[in-house]
């Protein structure tokens, strides 16, 4: 997979065009996020119009519900083109095994999105994890168990900090994937992020995936950003 692949710059805008001139700028680009806040301020045209543009679309709405209501939202989330989505691991195995179901047949004669789990969000520490409710582990322990239980259903893959990518690898193999938010350079402000590594680490400990936003969306050369991102990587991969 070539490296601009690997980097998924997440659009976090309140409106399209911003995210749009962002994209605009960023040529070497080819992968994005497309979260929330984006999805429901173009009303989902967001992933339509950047599907148009050729790029490759992470459709980041971490469904997370009954598995009925989390099957039919991801069988929209595949007909709306995107390359991957996902749900929340702590929504349990019976709502991933429907979340997959839904996907292959919403998919059957087209290319499958990859369908990934989030398991603790890189925001929360290991005082946070405590207070919703993992009384007994650390963020790192409460990822790895998640990540087992995704892995057992069948999903792709997870969202993990870079900091769980070495016990991931160990005990998942080579095949799963691993999408790493919580990824700063050392140029840049962490801001709410908590448990963070530098691109370079993160693709050193074997990310299959990293997710950057504001370190490129709000630098004042978003294209410099990104550039010196993707050497970053390089140097971390060692041409792997
Ligand atoms: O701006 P920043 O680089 O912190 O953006 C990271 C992006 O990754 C945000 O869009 C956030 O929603 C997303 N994300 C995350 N932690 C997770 C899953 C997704 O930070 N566990």
């Amino acid at each position: 997979m070539r490296m601009n692949e690997r980097l998924i710059v997440a659009l976090d805008y309140p409106v399209w065009p911003d995210a749009a001139k962002l994209v605009g700028s960023l040529p070497d680009a080819s992968h994005f996020k497309v979260g929330l806040e984006l999805y429901l301020a173009s009303r989902g045209e967001a992933v339509r119009e950047l599907k148009s543009m050729g790029k490759r679309v992470f459709l980041d709405l971490k469904f997370h519900d009954i598995p009925q209501t989390v099957a039919g939202a991801v069988g929209q989330a595949v007909l709306s083109g995107a390359d991957m989505i996902n749900v929340h691991a702590s929504g349990g195995p019976a709502m991933m095994k429907a979340a997959l179901a839904a996907r292959d047949r919403a998919s059957e004669g087209m290319a499958k999105p990859l369908l990934i789990a989030v398991t603790v969000l890189t925001s929360l520490d290991d005082t946070d994890i405590k207070l919703v409710g993992f009384a007994d582990a650390t963020a790192s322990d409460a990822a790895v168990r998640l990540a087992e239980l995704s892995k057992g259903c069948g999903m792709d893959g997870v969202v993990c900090s870079p900091h769980e990518i070495r016990p991931m690898r160990q005990r998942f193999g080579k095949d799963f994937k691993l999408v790493c938010p919580g990824v700063r350079p050392s140029w840049s402000e962490k801001g709410d992020q908590k448990r963070v590594f530098t691109p370079s680490d993160a693709m050193g400990e074997g990310a299959d995936y990293i997710v950057v936003g504001r370190p490129i969306t709000r630098a004042e050369d978003p294209l410099a950003a990104y550039r010196s991102i993707i050497r970053e990587m390089e140097a971390g991969t060692d041409g792997r």
